[in-house]
């Protein structure tokens, strides 16, 4: 049985620098505390971030620092960062807004500032802010490993799911404005009149279908991407863990480890009255069939953690299965 810090020197083999790590699970489960523990291990190895996009902040909580604008370095090695969503909001916001005036003219009875409300408030753009913070992590060459502490797993997964989505619609918007382009260009050259070389519209769908395939291709290299799924074992998580496999699985990223956490000692969920039930959503746990990915425990902790420090205990109730 491999233990401890070996069972993540295990788990972490092979992987090459400019990693991303993410740690998807339902509220609760251990998302923050996982992450803590692989940003940790990894420091040991090379320039680590954990950044947290949940926008509850627990993170920082965790850690004890009231606020953090700008990545701060907690260890040697290790920085952390937690996003604020608003302030980058209201800029991206903005900046659609000046855009969708250029591009449709039309808009021009509405006030800059109703359009920026109005796309702020936007179905899915939220999501959109995460994954720029998820492309400009990607990008990131200053640092070796990544480990992102994630949102409730519904919002992840549509976070994940967007870039396949986005780059079918571009894909349909990029024939339909060439269509318009080639049209206007027939139209005016029969006119003798000036053709535009450049279409703006066209140049900036070319670039976003870029940019997003781009950032799927990083999700879907096993080189740069791996998911943990954290779990505990309870109906509820496990059923959740076992969808969030599927789901990773079709978009095609590479799950790397299921974590089941807080795994209480027989004796102690005995007396809870649980530990048959324990015992059975352990084994559904331990069945979920994932490509190759590996199976971790980590065992439940009699004080609750509430520093760095005090995560690190963690590590040392720590297995590897199988
Ligand atoms: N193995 C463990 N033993 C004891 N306590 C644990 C263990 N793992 C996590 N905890 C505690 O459980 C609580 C929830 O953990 P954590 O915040 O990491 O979960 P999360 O999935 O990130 O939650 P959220 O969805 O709210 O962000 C925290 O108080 C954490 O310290
Ligand atoms: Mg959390």
């Amino acid at each position: 049985m491999i233990k401890n810090k070996e069972a993540y020197y295990s788990v972490l083999e092979d992987i090459p620098k400019r990693h991303v790590f993410v740690t998807v699970g339902k509220g609760g489960v251990g998302k923050t505390t996982v992450s803590i523990l692989l940003s940790l291990v990894l420091s040991e190895r090379g320039k680590t971030l954990l950044a947290s996009l949940d926008p509850a902040k627990h993170l920082l909580e965790y850690l004890g620092i009231p606020k953090v604008l700008k990545e701060v370095e907690v260890k040697s090695n290790l920085k952390i960062i937690q996003y604020d969503i608003d302030p980058l909001a209201k800029r991206v916001s903005s900046e659609y807004a000046t855009l969708l005036k250029q591009v449709v003219p039309g808009l021009m009875i509405l006030s800059l500032e109703d359009l920026v409300n109005a796309i702020r408030h936007a179905p899915g753009f939220e999501e959109e802010i995460f994954l720029r913070i998820l492309e400009n992590l990607y990008n990131r060459k200053d640092i070796d490993y990544i480990v992102i502490d994630t949102p409730p797993t519904g919002i992840t997964h549509r976070i994940f799911n967007l870039p396949r989505l986005y780059m079918f619609w571009l894909e349909k918007l990029f024939e339909l404005r060439s269509k318009i382009v080639s049209l206007r260009y027939s139209i005016a050259k029969s006119m003798g009149e000036k053709v535009e070389e450049r279409d703006p519209v066209l140049s900036r769908l070319e670039n976003l279908r870029e940019r997003y395939r781009t950032l799927y291709n990083n999700i879907k290299d096993t080189r740069r991407t791996s998911i943990f799924i954290v779990t505990t074992p309870e109906p509820l998580p496990v059923y959740e863990a076992e969808e969030s496999v599927k789901f990773f699985n079709q978009i095609g990223a590479h799950v790397r480890a299921i974590v089941i956490n807080k795994i209480l000692p027989e004796d102690v969920a005995k007396k809870l009255g649980i530990s048959e039930s324990q015992k059975e959503n352990l084994e559904k746990a331990l069945s979920i069939s994932c490509n190759k990915c590996r199976k971790l425990f980590i065992r439940h902790h009699s004080k609750t953690p509430r520093s760095l420090e005090e995560a690190k205990e963690l590590i040392n109730l720590t297995e590897l299965t199988g």
